[in-house]
Parts: structure tokens; sequence; C-alpha cells
């Protein structure tokens, strides 16, 4: 049973699979938190929790001779402010009366078969049997608040989720100015904090930190989860490695302005509140109405960071994705930014996909620049009609071209903006968010379309489905390029502007939901000047998203290696482009682009024509490896063989077929060393007492100073080792020489026959 309600010792416990979650409904009505951890069935962990009395740590009124009980000691499950806990709360408010915070306390609880879903907002989902919901209901007596707390059990998957429902079942209104989507107390124990943090072209890479005593925040304040700092966050054991230790992981699925705050407090106990960023929200709360705090999806393992990291790729894959796309081959494409920026018409665009078609590219995307008065990014954002003199006819005759060839054809919107040099702009330009009486803020020459604003969202429906209806489109790019400034909407009176931020995000969910529904078969990728917006609410729409506008092959190592901490490689749009690198400046080779490349949802970014006929020849294999190797990389499980912080010369990552009867080996060596002993790996995931063959050995780099002797993949290839070997002992390439040089190896099971199982 995954949720068991003990009356006698007032315990509620949810189990997965190898993980344990509790709580314990206190005799004052509090909930408090006892455990979430390796799993123990013990029907109460109460006796963990020593309650103590702590000077200028108060006590609640029915406990008050009682001076070790305190909120501000004990671990609890949703905090609320104002009543004894000085800690960070998960709910704070402010009634009609002007009376601030909450004291929470358990009204009912119910165990319901099936997940929870979330009304407007995304949330993971189950299959018969594959959860169950705990819904405790908490109350406020001097607001007559209800505060619904959920909790998604998902037991095979070794995952929870939690989210809050607040209730306005009083009498007058309530400011809600805090609703977070969970609590975690982790009473012992030394952690640090692993984030992901960056900046435009250098999105999500890992840092890891001591805790220090005090609030440390992961936030952003931008109007998406932002490519600074990503919304997903884990606390791990200092001596965790990728193999083993204890982490938690907290994954919000949510793509607005989010706040992680992690407070150690007087007893080194340490708490994760993680939601809406309250800086910039507010949410004025009638009677009758009711608020629905975003989801977010927790996890424990004691296996480490790679353990971790692959319960949630398969998770996100499995219960958050819910596009058909998650589960279909996914066609090759190559996109036209990068090649002509602004500068084509449908002639150059055909040539285009002519040559990229004979090269086995399966979908040809048209970026930027067909819409509009559109020629550079000072204008046509907002007029979604072809522009005529690039596309004489329109979208159609194009699209239809390119499926003649056999192709798939995307396209390349930006919904949620708007140029001042726009038709848009001059009817509706209080659709814009502006603050009255002073002038906005710019970016990219763009403004914010207020998308809190239900007839926004309906213009934007009837367009983009009048294009994907007509056009013949596959697949739509959905891009973002600015962050929101100058936020206050002409449609909300005073007391609801800070609404104005999260009923944006809620338009945008509405916008997706709507044309993903009406267009199950149009393949979407996320996109916000690169991965700007890449968290797991915007997965839930779009199966893959744009993972950097860096194409750089060594910077996009360290960007796709912090992406996989939480996010699978099927959701990472990652594309080989031409050298020297349009952001860097950096040449690496050709196969090295496409072993990163290949190791997300593979395409390319660059103009055939303008390529070698060698480059040509070595897209046509590139292709056909992925091909080949699609299912290992796209559905398998992706393990990261050196430490992401400090891969040392070469990073090295895996990945293995569900069944364990293939493996893929990658290897790129980001700093050539002399006199080296070649990359050494323990390979993981494998079958230990199976036997591999080593099927293919593709290699970008020399073993000889004159570089002309490319490593004899041949010698290697059709050993056979067992997976304890291989995962053991390991694995030795050769020294490799050159610039970034790398290799593939691929390894497939066989029987005692020497044939594959
Ligand atoms: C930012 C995206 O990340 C790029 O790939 C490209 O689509 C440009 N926007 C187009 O404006």
């Amino acid at each position: 049973m995954p949720i068991i309600y003990d009356a006698a010792l007032k315990t509620l416990s949810l189990h997965t699979q190898n993980t344990t979650y509790q709580m314990l409904i206190g005799d004052t009505g509090h909930l408090f938190h006892l455990y979430f951890g390796r799993r123990v069935d013990a029907a109460s962990l109460a006796y963990r929790i020593i309650p103590s009395d702590r000077g200028f740590s108060p006590n609640p009124f029915e406990a008050r001779y009682h001076r070790e009980i305190s909120l501000d000691t004990l671990p609890q499950e949703y905090p609320g402010a104002n009543s004894g806990d000085f800690r960070v709360p998960a709910l704070d408010l402010i009634g009609e009366s002007g009376a601030v915070g909450t004291d929470l306390r358990y009204l009912r609880h119910e165990i319901r078969a099936g997940k929870y879903a979330l009304s407007g907002l995304p949330a993971a989902f189950a299959e018969a049997g594959e959860a169950e919901t705990l819904s405790v209901t908490l109350g406020d007596a001097a607001t007559g608040l209800e505060v619904e707390l959920l909790y998604g059990v998902f037991e095979a998957a070794d995952m929870l989720t939690r989210a809050a429902i607040i209730r306005n079942t009083g009498t007058s209104a309530v400011t809600l100015d805090r609703v977070a989507s969970l609590c975690l107390d982790i009473p012992f124990g030394k952690w640090e904090l692993l984030h992901l943090h960056g900046r435009h072209c250098m999105e999500r890479n890992a840092e890891r930190v001591p805790l220090m005593r005090g609030i440390q925040t992961v936030s952003s304040r931008r109007g998406a989860s932002s490519h600074h700092h990503n919304p997903f966050v884990a606390i791990v054991a200092p001596s965790a490695t990728e193999t083993r230790g204890e982490c938690f992981g907290i994954l919000p699925l949510y793509s607005g302005n989010h706040r992680t705050d992690i407070e150690v407090d007087q007893t080194d106990s340490v708490r994760v509140v993680s939601g809406i960023n309250p800086d910039t929200f507010s949410w004025y709360l009638k009677p009758g109405d009711s608020f629905f705090a975003p989801e977010a999806a927790l996890c424990f393992t004691d296996g480490g960071l790679g353990d971790l990291s692959i319960r949630l790729h398969r998770f996100i894959r499995r219960h958050i994705i819910r596009s058909p796309w998650k589960d279909r081959r996914r066609p090759v494409l190559i996109n036209s930014w990068e090649a002509m920026l602004f500068d084509f018409d449908s002639e150059r665009l055909l040539r285009f996909a002519k040559q990229a078609s004979a090269l086995g590219v399966g979908m040809m995307v048209l970026d930027d620049g067909w819409f509009g008065a559109r020629n550079s990014d000072l204008e046509g954002l907002g007029d979604w009609t072809p522009n005529a003199a690039k596309l004489p006819g329109g979208l159609r005759p194009l699209s239809d071209a390119v499926h003649a060839l056999g192709m798939k054809f995307g396209l390349w919107i930006e919904p949620e903006m708007v140029n001042e040099l726009s038709a848009l702009y001059a009817a509706h330009p209080d659709w814009a968010l502006t603050v009255p009486g002073r002038n906005p803020a710019f970016g990219r020459n763009q403004l914010v379309l207020d998308m809190g604003r239900g007839e926004v969202v309906e213009h934007l429906f009837t367009v983009f489905s009048a294009l994907l209806r007509d056009g013949g489109i596959d697949y739509i790019k959905w891009d973002m390029n600015r962050n929101m400034t100058d936020v206050y909407s002409c449609a909300l009176p005073p007391e609801r502007q800070r609404e104005a931020s999260h009923r944006y995000m809620l338009g945008v969910y509405d916008l997706l939901d709507r044309l993903t529904t009406a267009f199950p078969e149009v393949l979407f990728e996320g996109c916000a000047g690169g991965g700007g917006r890449f968290d797991a609410g915007m997965l839930y729409y779009t199966p893959q998203i744009w993972c950097s506008d860096d194409t750089d092959a060594i910077e996009r190592i360290a960007i796709q290696q912090g992406t996989s901490v939480a996010y699978p490689v099927s959701a990472m749009g990652a594309h080989v482009s031409v050298c020297p690198n349009q952001q860097t400046g950096r040449s690496v080779p050709f196969g090295v682009r496409g072993i990163v490349a290949m190791s997300g949802t593979f395409g390319y970014e660059l103009d055939p024509a303008q390529l070698t006929e060698d480059e040509r020849q070595m897209i046509r294999v590139q292709i056909d490896r992925f091909h080949r190797w699609y299912d290992v990389i796209q559905c398998g499980d992706c393990h990261r063989l050196t430490e992401l912080e400090d891969p040392g010369d070469f990073t090295a990552w895996e990945f293995v077929t569900p069944d364990k009867s293939r493996a893929l080996l990658n290897v790129v060596t980001v700093h050539t060393r002399a006199n080296h002993p070649g990359a050494h790996v323990r390979l993981r995931g494998l079958d230990p007492m199976g036997m591999y063959r080593i099927d293919e050995v593709c290699c970008e780099g020399c073993v000889n100073p004159s570089m002309d002797a490319p490593l004899d993949g041949a010698a290697l290839e059709g050993r056979v080792l067992s997976g304890a070997s291989l995962m053991y002992a390991g694995f030795t390439l050769p020294p490799l020489m050159g610039d970034y040089p790398g290799a593939q190896v691929s390894f497939v099971r066989v029987g005692p026959d020497g044939g594959i199982l």
C-alpha cells in the first residue's frame, strides 16, 4: 500500500519502492514532517524528533506549558507565518483586517486512487494503477481558509509530487503573498546545494556549494524560469558522487518566476521551500475562490547523482511529457537560423531543403524572419502572415515542396511578443505590458504581450490554429526572446497587479494546452533564446526544448551535462553548426560536433551548400549512426561517467537501453595532454553477468603526433567483454591527439554463441 494512515499513531506514510515519506498529525493539530529517505516500513518514526525547549522559540497556545513544543524547531509539512515558526514559511497572507499569517491545523484527509490534476497548470499524470493521491486539508480558523495539500505517490517510479490548493471558505477576502508548492524539512545531516546556473548562451551549468547557516535562494524574477537560475535544485550529501550518496531532487513544474529558499536553522535543520517567487507575486482571493500552487516533483535516493538523474529522466519521459511524440521517432532536422538568419526567400530555402534531404535530413525548419516586415529583429513580431516578398503565395507552396522531397516542414514562432513596429502593436498598444506613465524597457527591440488577458490568448489561438491548419506544418519552434519588465496589466485592478506575472504564465499554459490539444500530430519544441525556459512545466507541453543558443560543442558539453542532472536527453535540442563557431569562434572537429549533438534531439544548424564534400559525407554518416543508435540514445538511460563539476581532461557519458542489451559510450577530450594514459572509464547500467561485444568504434582524433593515424577501431571491434569487466575493471581508449578528439563505442550483448541476444 503506497499510502497508509495509522489512526492510533496519527501518522500518514507514503511509500514508493525505495523511499518512505512520513508525517504526523500532532496533538495540537499541526502537521509535522517526520521523515523522507530510504524506505522504512515503521508505522511511526516520531521517536527520531526529540522536542526540546529552546529560548526564543515560542509555543502554540494549547502547548504553552510544554515549552519543548515549538513550531520554530519542529519539522513541518506546510508552515504558515506569524504563528510561531520564524523560518521561511510555505504560506503567507494578509487578511482584510490587515492581520498577517496563518495557523494551519489538520481538518481531514483522503486517500484516492490515481493521480490528482491541477486546473490550468502542468501536472504529472499516471495510468491506472501507477499512482495514488493523498489529500490533507488544513484549516486556518482566523481567516476561514482551507489549504489542501496534495501528494502524488508514484510507487514504481520512486517519485512523489506535491501541490497545494488554497480555498477561501471564509467570509472576507485575503491577499496571498506566498504560496509554496512544497516545504521539505530535513532535520538532520550536513548537506550541499546543487543548482543549475548560467546566462544566455551558457545555461544550466552545475554548481555544488556547501549550505551556509541562514537562507540561500535559487530564483528568477524574469517572467521565465530563466537561463540564469533553473528551478531544479538538489540537496546532496557532501560525500555524494555520481554513483553513491544521499540526494534529494526538487523539480518544480513551473516556467515563470520561481524561488526556492534553503534555510539552515539554529539546530542545523535544513528547510527547503519551493514555489512561485513571492517577490513578484500576490493573489487577491475572494470568498469562494481557490488558488492552485504549481506542482513540484520530489525524490530521494542514496544511489548518488547518477541514480537521481535517471529517476528524474524516466519520470519526465513517462509522467510529465504528454505529447504523443514522446515515444515516436523524431526526425533529424535542419534549421535555417545560423545558416541564413533573416536573409532568405523561398528559392534559397528550397535549395537548402533539397541539399539537406540528399544528406538524409528528415525535416526542414524555417526559423525567424518569414512573417510581416521581418528583415531584422527591429520589426514584424506579432504580424503572423507570411512575408510576401520572401514567400510568394505564403507558406503552403514551400511546405508542399518540402513535403514533396519526403521531408517534414517546421516553423518558428514567438507568440508572446510584439515589436513596436508592427500592425499588432498599432492596433492594440495596450496588449503589451507597460507601466502607465513610464517608457518601457525594451529587450531585442520587443515588448511582452499581456498573456494574462483572455483576448490576447484568444487572438493568438485564432492566428496560430489557422496557420497550423493551412500551412502544412509538422513542427513548431516556440521561442521567447526577452524577459519581462514593466509588468502591469491594463486589465487588472490595482489590488491585483501583483498577479500579472503568474496570470501571464497561466495564459501561456492555456495557449500551449489549446494548440497542442488541437494539433496533437504537430511536434512542438520549446525555446527562449536558447534554454531560457527549460523546465518541467514547459516539458508537459513540448517534448523537447532548444538547449542553448551556444552551439559550440565544447561549451555544449557543460550545458548538456548540467541539463542532464534533471532533464532527459530526449528533451534536449542539440544541433551541429559550422566552425569557427558563431558564438565562441572555436573550432571543433565535425565528428565531435556530431557526438555532442546526437546526445540530444539531433539536427543541423548550417548551410550544406557552404560545406566541403567531406563534411557533407560526414553528415550522411552521422545521420546513419544516429538512426541506428536512436533507441539507445533517446529511450535509454544516460549515465555521466565523469564527475559533473570536475570531469578532468575528458568528459564521458553512456547510454544503455532499458533491457541492458545495448550501450553507447561517448568520450570527448576537452584538454589534450602529452603522454596521457588514455581515457579510462567504468561503464554503468550493464548486466554484470552478460557478455558484450564491441560493435562499432567511431573515432575523431589520431593516435600519433603526425596526426595521420586514426584510432584503429577495427582492432577493437568484435572483442567480447563481460558486463562486470566493463563496469568494474573499466574500459580504456588509447590516448587521442589533436584539438578536442573524441570517440563513440557501441556495445551489444551477445549469447554464448556470439549471436546478438
Ligand atoms: C533565439 C533562438 O534560440 C534561436 O535559435 C533563433 O530561433 C532566434 N531566436 C531567432 O530569432
